[in-house]
């Protein structure tokens, strides 16, 4: 039988056409103007699951976007895999700081550059060709069923009632998903942990329209230095988030499992030295890895006001706003985070303007445990194909729809990722090394054998 890593390297330039194919299609979730790209994807992912040898395919029309699904069951015996993924993207911006356009794919230095290089359409990828390889081969050692949406980067919102309304046809005994990363190629990690997370919008008003900054400067209030003065208050002088309440519910971690998680390799020079960085940030009290994995975090993703165009422009801007997201760790519930957000920000607003505060998505943080069938079937392959054996590891990350996994249909989730840091998710040029795609297409047939046989012994 032909073994897997022949079939990659007999295969490696069509996976990768095929692949840009999909990332061809410029599948930006939160812009309304790519809604045709969304169903163009959709219908992309359906044909390219019929033709890896899924029975059946289907797309699932929401009020939003389209869901795919699909499914090869065969044997009621066997276990079920449920594979997710998401086929939308975040936006490409800035766009002048790409050095080849975000939605033209090429490899260079060994890496494909593109967005969704990685974040996820590399990386789901990688399960559709590892499944088209057990199928051909007829060593497929389990049921799979395939879920694919195009909102995990707004939310999740249509496959969280989706998953609720089909509870039957997603049952299965693991979903496997790879959309998180690893620590690196000599340090290979398995995912235990996922942050939650709360987005919010913040507006703050002064007069009614802007104004001339001579005619009224000094006399009234700016709504952008305001905004900047509350969004500063938001930490304190212990880089902890001063939101009432915010750490109320927030999961201690002993000292055992802080010593635990501080054996991961990291060096905070190599860390300061990829991001161009002088210093690192951060709560007092807690390492790098700590402030991303185990503590909770407030950011400002998006702040703007007043004129920003070319040259200048003397006013005092009616509004200012501010995109804001929370990280939030096991415990923290991100409604009740909301809230208490909102709370505080207007209780901050002075007399001199008015604020509003809305709540955008969000999802709770999810813990993995190390002694399922699903992990030790994961461990098993990644020491296989990568000659080392993976450590756990709680990434800084969120998929909002993790969680609703559990609670929803009862089933825990497997995050096998094969992404990495430098990979620069959500930022320009975006790139998946090469190296990557094709271990994890190695990677993923094994997890499947060792699933299989630890399910039959659990
Ligand atoms: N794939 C990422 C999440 C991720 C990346 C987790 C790397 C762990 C390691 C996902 O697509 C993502 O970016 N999620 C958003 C969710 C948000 C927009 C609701 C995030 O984390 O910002
Ligand atoms: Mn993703
Ligand atoms: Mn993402």
């Amino acid at each position: 039988m032909e073994s897997i890593k022949d079939y990659i390297e007999k295969n490696s330039q069509r996976f990768l056409d095929e692949l840009f194919g999909l990332i061809r299609i410029p599948s930006i979730s939160s812009q309304s103007e790519h809604k045709p790209d969304m169903y163009k994807a959709a219908e992309y992912w359906k044909k390219i699951l019929a033709d890896a040898g899924c029975n059946t395919v289907e797309i699932f029309e929401t009020e939003t976007n389209p869901i795919v699904y699909g499914e090869k069951t065969f044997n009621p015996k066997l276990p079920t895999i449920l594979v997710y993924g998401h086929y939308d993207v975040m936006p490409a911006d800035p766009l002048e700081a790409w050095i080849s356009p975000p939605f033209e794919p090429e490899t260079r230095d060994g890496k494909i550059y593109a967005r969704g290089a990685d974040d996820d359409k590399g990386q789901s990828f990688m399960h559709a060709k590892a499944f088209e390889y057990m199928v051909k081969t007829g060593t497929l050692p389990c049921n799979v069923k395939f879920m694919f949406e195009g909102e995990e980067e707004i939310g999740s919102g249509a496959l969280k009632k989706w998953c609720a309304e089909h509870k039957e046809l997603l049952k299965s005994d693991v979903i496997l998903v790879s959309d998180t990363g690893m620590i690196s190629m000599e340090t290979p990690s398995i995912t235990t942990g996922l942050r939650g997370i709360a987005c919010i919008e913040v507006e703050v008003t002064g007069p009614s329209r802007d104004l001339h900054s001579g005619l009224f400067g000094g006399a009234v209030a700016n709504p952008v230095n305001i905004l900047c003065k509350m969004i500063a208050s938001l930490h304190d002088e212990n880089r902890h988030v001063t939101v009432e309440g915010f750490y109320d519910d927030v999961e201690e971690i002993g000292v055992e499992e802080r010593r635990e998680l501080a054996k991961s390799p990291f060096s905070v020079d190599d860390y300061k030295n990829a991001l161009n960085i002088n210093q690192v940030w951060g709560e007092i009290g807690y390492t790098t890895n700590e402030r991303t994995g185990i503590r909770p975090a407030l950011d400002v993703n998006g702040i703007w006001g007043g004129y920003i165009g070319e040259g200048s422009k003397t006013v005092i801007p009616s509004k200012a706003c501010a995109k804001i997201s929370m990280r939030l760790v096991p415990n923290q519930d991100f409604a009740k985070i909301s809230e208490l957000f909102k709370n505080h920000f207007e209780s901050l607003a002075p007399d001199y303007v008015s604020v509003k505060v809305t709540p955008h998505h969000g999802g709770q943080a999810y813990v993995s445990p190390l002694n399922s069938p699903e992990y030790k079937a994961a461990y098993r392959a990644v020491k296989e194909t990568f000659g080392v054996a993976p450590i756990p590891f709680r990434s800084g990350g969120s998929i909002p729809v993790i969680s609703t996994f559990e609670q929803t249909l009862g089933v825990k989730s497997l995050l096998l990722g094969f992404g990495l840091e430098s990979d620069a998710i959500h930022s320009p040029n975006e790139n998946y090394p090469l190296y990557n795609f094709y271990k994890g297409i190695e990677t993923i047939p094994l997890f499947y054998k060792y699933f299989a046989e630890e399910f039959e012994k659990r």
